[in-house]
């Protein structure tokens, strides 16, 4: 799990005359085709920001030197892969490459049925819709945005069930993505009707924290007891397994695919973004055991997605899909993958950078309310830093903050979260160590710059998920904290 330490001295052997005592670990593929990006100055990106509304997900592509926005849809494919590409079976129906990717689901996550979908949300939209009933009630650790929204227009209602400690950036936690059991069972036995409770692994908004292997059985002997099922959100299962694998004991000794398998079996279906652990540029899909359920899921992809043997995606995209699933369960893609996050989480550590800890999986996030201690969160201190990463050095980064939690679907009041995160999410085998270490830069002459930021104050909201679309303008002068 430990890659060497950023902050390790280097060895002079001429000098010293000593061991070697350092084993490094590198990535396990070599590059065979690159893509330029280029830099821009402060001049340029100071205008494209304000065209974007200081908003990162405004901003062309191609005014982002490096691109930290997200890993979704963002990694690198495979030679392999991109060989899987050639041999799309472009049929309407009953493509081989489906079959490939049911054989490649039953496999390594050990559903029953599959039915894909364009990606994530897709999946998230079949599931609320033929699962949940006006009036219902859905627990889950932790919110993630597009799977609350889905929740919540089918007439649920979201409550929260992650431990105490996941909503405290500093907390050591080793799997602070677990389930509060105690909360849990107080929803199951109060609520009038649970449909399902909703299991992410990582959790993406408390900082890609993993979720322990107890804790998922624990989950799964409350839920049978209630009679309730257990969905997964799988999106970064795959690197939860490492983590498992790293942190929880009993589990060094096996791989990532036998933990993510045994994992899975105290689920009952999942749904999936392909675009992460997967390591494909779209897809998803939703996955259940139960037949009557998957019969009605089926019914309803053909509406919404495509038929139930492509839902939405080409055949080469399932046959890249099938083939990313067989290499993300490999332990040296892991160890690499995860390894490359806590390089950068630990160099930025190192400068004394206030981060979240422990490193999550997919992402270091910065926590912005000790960045900016004056700032008060109406002024929106996560999406301010991650405008001046753009401007210092054209890095692009994501709010995970109060524009990210949106509004009370109730009673139109803004959520106030706790965590005020800046995600630097790190693409699947797209960056060097050399990226990671500008990245680090940039992000502590920030830092060193954090007296200067005024703040932002929010022109124009959109109706739904407002992080993707809103627009922002600097604050004149410092609001009281
Ligand atoms: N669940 C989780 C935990 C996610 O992180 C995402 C997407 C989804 C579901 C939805 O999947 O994008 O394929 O529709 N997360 C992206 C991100 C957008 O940047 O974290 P999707």
């Amino acid at each position: 799990m430990k890659p060497q330490s950023p902050v390790q001295t280097p060895i002079n052997l001429r000098t010293t005359g000593q061991q070697l005592h350092r084993r490094s670990w590198a990535e396990p593929w070599k590059i065979k085709m690159v893509e330029p990006i280029k830099k821009t100055t402060r001049r340029q990106r100071e205008a494209a920001l304000g065209a974007a509304g200081y908003n990162t997900f405004l901003l062309r592509s191609e005014d982002v030197y490096i691109d930290l926005l997200t890993d979704s849809g963002t990694s690198a494919m495979s030679d392999w892969q991109w060989a899987g590409i050639m041999l799309g079976d472009e049929a309407y129906a009953g493509s081989k490459n489906y079959y490939h990717l049911e054989d490649a689901v039953q496999k390594h996550y050990g559903f029953k049925h599959l039915i894909p979908t364009h990606q994530g949300r897709g999946a998230e939209h079949i599931l609320s819709q033929i699962m949940i009933r006006p009036g219902d009630t859905v627990p889950g650790n932790m919110y993630f945005t597009t799977t609350r929204y889905h929740q919540e227009h089918a007439g649920a209602k979201f409550v929260d069930v992650i431990i105490d400690e996941a909503h405290d950036p500093v907390s050591l936690h080793p799997f602070k993505g677990n389930v509060d059991l105690a909360k849990l069972e107080r929803v199951l036995k109060e609520a009038a009707h649970v449909p399902y409770v909703s299991l992410a692994v990582t959790v993406n908004m408390a900082g890609g924290q993993p979720v322990s292997m107890a804790n998922a059985r624990a989950v799964r002997e409350l839920c049978t007891r209630y009679e309730v099922p257990v969905m997964l959100d799988a999106t970064r299962a795959v690197e939860n397994a490492w983590f498992i694998k790293a942190r929880e004991p009993g589990f060094e000794g096996r791989t990532c695919a036998e933990i993510l398998k045994e994992f899975c079996s105290y689920t009952d279906g999942c749904t999936m973004s392909g675009k992460k652990d997967a390591l494909v540029n779209i897809g998803g899909w939703l996955s259940l055991n139960d037949g009557k359920l998957a019969d009605k899921a089926r019914n309803m992809v053909v509406i919404y997605e495509g038929l139930h043997t492509y839902g939405g995606m080409a055949g080469r995209d399932m046959e890249a899909m099938a083939r990313g699933i067989e290499e993300s369960v490999e332990d040296e893609h892991m160890r690499a993958r995860v390894g490359q996050v806590e390089y950068l989480g630990e160099l930025l550590q190192s400068y004394g950078v206030p981060v979240v800890v422990p490193i999550g999986g997919h992402a270091v996030y910065l926590d912005a309310r000790r960045f900016y201690p004056n700032m008060p969160q109406d002024s929106f201190p996560a999406q301010t830093l991650s405008a001046e990463l753009y401007l210092d050095a054209g890095v692009r980064s994501m709010e995970r903050g109060i524009v990210s939690a949106g509004r009370d679907s109730a009673t139109g009041k803004n959520h106030y979260p706790k965590l005020e995160l800046v995600r630097l999410t790190i693409p699947r085998r797209v960056y060097t160590q050399a990226h990671m270490d500008v990245v680090a830069e940039s992000v502590v002459a920030v830092y060193q710059q954090k007296v200067k930021a005024k703040g932002l104050k929010m022109v124009y909201e959109p109706e739904y998920l407002r992080f993707f679309q809103a627009r922002f303008e600097p604050l004149k002068s410092k609001a009281k904290g």
